[in-house]
């Protein structure tokens, strides 16, 4: 697709090579994803001139759909949800021209033959040659029948007999505990080599996560003190102040450890955590991430008990509104025992973390939209300060990096209050990424589509990484199942979770940081 605007500040930022010529399926691209993330992103990235300068995309679900009709869906979609939000005459004219729309139900055969036809049609007629990305965005429970079916689809030969690249991008969850995890990994790797496919968690990328890298390795001053030398504790916490919505039906199998702690948060962690690596490639990055993640201590019988807090969000109010208790949502159990809330005590054990607790929650309903991560230095050896009239306890330094909103790195330190007396008080230094650049940032979906499209699985996931975190969470999720049932819904919704939590650290002598 050939796009006319450019965004120079951008161009000068992205020095990446441009994509091959390509063509897009989206399985389940009727669906809400879709709808919201990806075909809007998709046309972001035309929209910058980042796409390959041929680009097809063939949606693939169950709607009767014409290609003009997933074209106006789709243009809904992009006024609704692009970072623009709104449609540009002449981008959108090459954008849509090259929209397809394959009707097709995941478990006939029928509907992959008439997308394998298809997908050489479109080949052929708009010159994009044989270089095949397939999005699964379509429910966990539909993944091994559309794998097991894309086999012919994924060799399909093209007019030209041109033998392109194929990848997969494959969307979370991503199982549901250790053995599906496995088992997916088994069954996908029976179709695509390890290479071609790409885990996607689209906190990796996310603008500020990124920049965690940068800011750990790209400055001298952080790394010397990175470690149980210097660091007390690191917290993270991702709170949503927004509801299941309409995904009762889903999230009633998942909970927010399966759904946000196993693959978000403890990316992050690892990001966080990990040794720098050999290089900033794929291969290297993962090797680390994952040692981190193996280095995590399984939390397994009595640590189950002190080591997690869950909670279930009741009726409260936000921003004046009453909202609903989670058992009243749509699609939920009234007797409903999933977890909307969790929270985490981890340790690392390796050189680095020795004795370092990290403490994860997340949780909906809560107070605030926001994910940050904070890491808490320890205190001054000797309070030289002390003994000074006014002389209050130091705080600790904190180092604080914004995910979401308001993206960010602010520090505190303690500094002497103006006047005569020695006076001192927790100050703190911000650096705001939107001010600082003053361009806005890309979406998550755009980096990692564009990553796809380049053939870079840096901020992907790889198959031992996930199978690693599962073990950890299926290990909770066991724990959890010997343990009687927590009193839900046991938080109020606009609060920061229950107090089990708040426990949790007060025990260790801490507590959370509000931000
Ligand atoms: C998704 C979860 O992966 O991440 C959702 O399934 C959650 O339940 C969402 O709301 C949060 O993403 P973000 O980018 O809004 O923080």
């Amino acid at each position: 697709m050939k796009s006319v605007v450019t965004n120079p500040l951008r161009e000068g930022l992205h020095l990446a090579p441009a994509p091959e010529s390509s063509t897009m399926v989206i399985f389940g691209a009727p669906g809400d994803l879709s709808r919201r993330k990806l075909l809007p992103s998709l046309y972001d990235l035309a929209y910058d001139h980042l796409l390959p300068p041929m680009f097809s995309v063939i949606g693939f679900g169950r709607r009767e759909w014409s290609h003009d009709e997933f074209r106006s869906q789709t243009k809904s979609a992009v006024s609704e949800f692009s970072r623009r939000k709104r449609v540009d005459g002449d981008v959108w004219k090459s954008f849509a021209d090259r929209l397809f729309f394959c009707p097709g139900d995941f478990h006939s055969r029928e509907g992959y033959d008439r997308l394998a036809r298809m997908l050489i049609q479109v080949e052929a007629e708009n010159a994009v040659g044989s270089n095949r990305v397939f999005y699964l965005s379509a429910p966990p429970s539909a993944c091994p029948v559309i794998i097991e079916r894309l086999s012919p689809v994924v060799l399909a030969t093209s007019m030209s007999g041109s033998r392109g690249w194929k990848r997969v991008i494959v969307e979370k969850p991503f199982g549901s505990d250790i053995d599906s995890a496995r088992s997916l990994n088994n069954q996908i790797h029976q179709v695509f080599d390890e290479g071609q496919i790409y885990r996607i968690d689209h906190y990796l990328g996310k603008e500020t996560v990124q920049n965690l890298l940068v800011l750990r390795f790209a400055n001298g001053i952080y790394e010397p003190i990175w470690n149980h030398n210097y660091i007390d504790h690191v917290q993270m916490t991702a709170s949503e102040s927004l509801g299941v919505g309409t995904r009762g039906g889903y999230y009633e199998e998942a909970g927010a450890l399966r759904d946000m702690l196993q693959n978000h948060m403890l990316q992050l962690l690892s990001l966080v955590a990990m040794e720098p690596p050999v290089a900033f490639d794929a291969a290297d990055v993962h090797d680390e991430k994952e040692k981190v993640l193996r280095a995590l201590r399984p939390v397994k019988g009595r640590d189950v008990a002190t080591c997690t807090a869950r909670g279930q969000y009741k009726s409260g109010w936000m921003q004046g509104q009453e909202v609903k208790g989670y058992r009243e949502e749509e699609k939920v159990r009234s007797d409903s025992t999933t977890e909307t809330f969790v929270a985490v005590k981890l340790f690392i054990d390796n050189w680095r973390w020795a004795g370092v607790p990290f403490y994860l929650r997340t949780g909906k309903r809560m107070v605030k939209h926001g994910t940050e991560i904070s890491i808490h230095f320890k205190r001054p050896p000797h309070h030289l300060l002390g003994d000074m009239p006014g002389a209050v306890d130091l705080e600790p330094n904190v180092l604080t990096i914004r995910i979401q909103p308001n993206e960010g790195v602010s520090s505190t330190f303690n500094a002497k209050m103006p006047g005569t007396s020695l006076h001192m008080r927790s100050v703190k230094m911000d650096f705001q990424y939107g001010i600082g650049f003053g361009v806005e940032s890309p979406s998550a979906y755009e980096t990692l589509l564009l990553d796809c499209l380049r053939g870079d699985s840096t901020l992907f996931a790889r198959h031992d990484e996930v199978e690693t975190a599962w073990s950890l969470v299926t290990d909770i999720l066991n724990g959890w199942s010997e343990l009687p049932v927590p009193d839900f819904p046991n938080y109020e919704a606009g609060t920061w979770g229950p107090s089990e939590a708040e426990e949790m650290l007060a025990t260790d002598g801490r507590h959370w940081r509000q931000s």
